[in-house]
């Protein structure tokens, strides 16, 4: 049995393949539709408040953890309250991870199928001209998104065993890049289209009469997850950082690169909605839908539509690797040995555990429980419960199981930060953050 533990290679390495966890479905699919929906810059604007101020603070707490014990999360939450139940919040984290990877994994065979068939010709111009209905019998093929779907996991397990640094650090280091290009191409075209300046107005002008205190609980999970909080991911993935990296900086770096995505896509999204006259409050099938009918009325929009299918691919990857990592680091236990076999047993059991959510579009769309299709449930309840209640565990859990003086110094090295720094996170973790987080979660429940 060998113990020597991977490790990201370098701190850039680091914050592109968390930052990869960070982006993915969320700023690039549900932040645009559910802005659409909710009041548009309003909506943005308190994303973007929950995300600097709470996000942050939770981000940084997971850190520390993973950080302090260079542990999988079961392991780090044993070693830090030994002989009591807190290693649930680990077993927690790998459910909800599971369930994630179970539904992400079905939108990213549509992606791959969506972009396959850009490539080949099979997506512009549909007979009818309607994209809904081809979305709708593109996704209740039951072949073809099954193939998809069992082809995006195994993309995603061959990454994940080859381990932290020639895996996913290596195809992290690639992809981000990629998609950062990819989404300033897109952004040049979209806001020089002729009208464009509605849907930038729409995105970035807040109409506060539409907030409601709905749509700020939403922002609230939205901000959560899409920074990958509440499952223990970002306890692992800072497990395998050098201890001399700073905390502080390395999570400014990825809640920095989060916004400024989460920015682009509604720049690269709204203006083309507007400037064809579509309409923004699409919901789920925003990108699926309307923009293909943008992209197909653009000169070179066949191009533009396979560029953007392939970042919605690489976001879609770079947060599935992470969601595969927590299964394969509790498993493997810090041998390497058994990487290989812990990602194909885990990544495969996911998948068939996503066959329901993939079913629900098709032979099982009338199959409700609680009023909900099997997919519309899991997310459900990942997002407005699983999440959530991690997150809450974790705010408890720093300020009450570690010791102050290790908090500090992980916190604190190498960030040029002082002791008022280390205060004022202390409030945030341990009175602004669960409190915010109960007012979401009693809210989510329907108490209010
Ligand atoms: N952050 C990812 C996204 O925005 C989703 C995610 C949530 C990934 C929780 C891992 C853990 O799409």
């Amino acid at each position: 049995m060998s113990n020597t533990r991977d490790q990201w290679k370098s701190k850039i390495g680091f914050i592109l393949a968390a930052a990869g966890s960070a982006i993915g479905l969320g700023a690039v699919w549900k932040l645009p539709y559910v802005a659409g929906t909710s009041g548009g810059g309003a909506f943005f604007i308190i994303f973007l408040a929950f995300t600097l101020i709470l996000g942050t603070s939770l981000l940084l707490a997971e850190f520390v953890i993973g950080r302090k014990t260079q542990k999988s999360p079961i392991q780090a939450y044993k070693e830090l309250a030994p002989g009591t139940p807190w290693y649930w919040v680990g077993i927690l984290g790998i459910i909800s991870s599971c369930l994630i990877l179970s539904f992400y994994a079905v939108v990213g065979g549509w992606i791959l199928t969506y972009f396959v068939r850009s490539l080949t010709g099979g997506m512009t111009n549909p007979p009818t001209g309607d994209y809904g209905m081809l979305f709708g019998s593109i996704i209740s093929n039951h072949w073809e998104v099954g193939i998809a779907h069992l082809a995006f996991i195994i993309i995603t397990i061959l990454v994940v065993q080859g381990g932290i640094q020639k895996g996913i650090e290596r195809a992290s280091s690639i992809m981000m890049p990629a998609l950062f290009v990819i989404f300033i191409i897109l952004v040049i075209r979209s806001l020089t289209l002729d009208g464009a300046m509605q849907g930038v107005r729409f995105f970035l002008q807040p109409d506060f009469s539409k907030v409601g205190g709905d749509t700020i609980l939403f922002a609230l999970g939205q901000a959560f997850f899409s920074l990958s909080l509440g499952v223990s991911i970002m306890v692992t993935y800072s497990s395998y950082l050098d201890k001399k990296e700073s905390l502080v900086r390395s999570a400014s770096s990825i809640v920095g690169l989060s916004i400024l995505i989460a920015f682009l896509s509604g720049l690269a999204i709204f203006p083309g909605v507007f400037a064809f006259g579509l309409e923004p409050n699409e919901g789920p099938s925003l990108i699926f839908t309307v923009l293909p009918a943008v992209f197909s009325e653009m000169a070179f929009g066949g191009v533009f539509l396979s560029l953007f299918l392939l970042l919605l691919l690489f976001a879609t990857l770079t947060s599935a690797f992470s969601l595969l990592e927590i299964v394969v680091s509790s498993a493997a236990r810090n041998q390497p040995e058994r990487r290989k076999a812990a990602a194909w047993i885990g990544g495969l059991g996911i998948f068939v555990l996503g066959i329901p959510s993939n079913l629900s579009y098709g032979v099982l769309s009338e199959w409700f429980v609680f009023g909900n299709t099997f997919f519309d449930n899991i997310d459900f309840l990942v997002s407005n419960i699983l999440l959530p209640l991690g997150a809450l565990l974790i705010s408890f859990f720093v300020p009450l199981k570690m010791k102050h003086q290790d908090l500090k110094e992980e916190l604190l090295r190498g960030s040029g930060l002082g002791e008022g720094f280390f205060r004022s996170w202390m409030i945030m973790i341990r009175y602004i953050t669960p409190i915010a987080i109960l007012f979401a979660f009693l809210d989510v429940l329907g108490v209010w």
